[in-house]
């Protein structure tokens, strides 16, 4: 049988690769930079497949010029960077990598919000500039996180492994989502519903575990910052126009709120105006899921979904399976 020919937008780790040479026709972005749009409408000219990252923005237009396209495998759990509506229309198969990597970024949210609370970061500098010139009782204090309250805006999968996590640190955590849990799942969590202002009114770290959407965009801006505590912090590590940016560097200049711990940024990859001079946020390069084993798991997942879809089978993590019909998809 002839390979399936599939574009892959950029080098994957080993393991994935490997499937995708084995099983595939494969052509590779031959560079160490997001492909553009006419280099990706260019490569899908006679490709059944596409494999791409949260940094390629696949829109109708590459679709209709894509004439053989059946399969868009995103290696990313989130897929805001695709027009789902417009492939569904044009019976393209979408697919994520959901669950691999919800350990791995509930991890670094929390390293990411005891860094900003303790200051890690800039301790961490001083250090290195040599200024270190004894102990000293005022020096980089910071905020406490043992037995203060966690608020989560957004309970799914990675919002609830950050709450397990909380456990260890005698947190109360309130979170908020469009759909309530169970009470048993509440229990089992050890979480407490309330209202979006409420949790933003009453946690000491508010984190963002929500997907990006119309109704999530902006979602924290300039009220919300203000109805947080002086002495409270924000982390987002999960897209970043769920942030106004500009409105967060405002209330961290003026100490609105005490610190921030971001992975994510609103135009990725700039940062908006004068973020980057501000010492009171941790800023990171949207690095949550990128530990080795899970960014193994995420591109062997990707891989999997992609052939899937190519040999006529309804992928394991396909987001619009309405669209798949056997006879179509082989
Ligand atoms: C995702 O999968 O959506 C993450 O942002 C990747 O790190």
């Amino acid at each position: 049988m002839l390979k399936k020919k599939v574009l892959v937008t950029r080098k994957l780790p080993d393991e994935a690769m490997r499937l995708l040479y084995e099983t595939c026709e494969v052509e590779l972005n031959p560079y160490d930079r997001a492909m553009t749009e006419d280099e990706i409408i260019e490569g899908l000219n006679d490709k059944q497949g596409l494999l791409c990252l949260l940094t390629d923005t696949i829109n109708a237009q590459i679709m209709d010029a894509a004439k053989n396209l059946k399969v868009i495998s995103n290696y990313a759990v989130g897929f805001d960077n695709i027009d789902v509506k417009a492939a569904t229309e044009r019976r393209i198969l979408v697919t994520n990598t959901p669950g691999v990597l919800t350990e791995t970024t509930a991890d670094l949210t929390w390293a990411l919000l005891m860094a900003a609370a303790r200051r890690i970061v800039e301790a961490d500098g001083f250090m290195r500039r040599g200024e270190y010139k004894g102990w000293g009782p005022m020096l980089f204090l910071g905020g406490d996180v043992f037995g203060k309250t966690l608020g989560l805006i957004g309970m799914g999968r990675i919002g609830s492994a950050v709450a397990r996590r909380a456990a260890g640190f005698n947190m109360r955590v309130l979170y908020y989502d469009m759909n309530r849990l169970s009470e048993d799942e509440e229990k089992a969590f050890g979480v407490e519903y309330a209202e979006f202002d409420e949790v933003l009114k009453e946690s000491d770290f508010v984190s963002l575990h929500v997907p990006l959407l119309s109704s999530t965009w902006h979602l924290i801006g300039e009220r919300e910052l203000s109805l947080m505590k002086l002495t409270s912090y924000l982390i987002n590590t999960s897209r970043g126009p769920v942030v106004d940016e500009k409105a967060l560097v405002e209330a961290l200049r003026s100490c609105r709120i005490a610190g921030a711990g971001l992975d994510v940024y609103e135009n990725e990859p700039e940062m908006a105006p004068g973020l980057h001079e501000l010492e009171n946020v941790v800023l990171l390069p949207h690095i949550a899921s990128a530990s080795v084993d899970t960014r193994t798991k995420m591109g062997t997942m990707a891989a999997h979904n992609l052939i899937a879809g190519l040999v006529g089978e309804l992928p394991k993590n396909c987001v619009n399976p309405e669209v798949f019909s056997k006879a179509e998809h082989s």
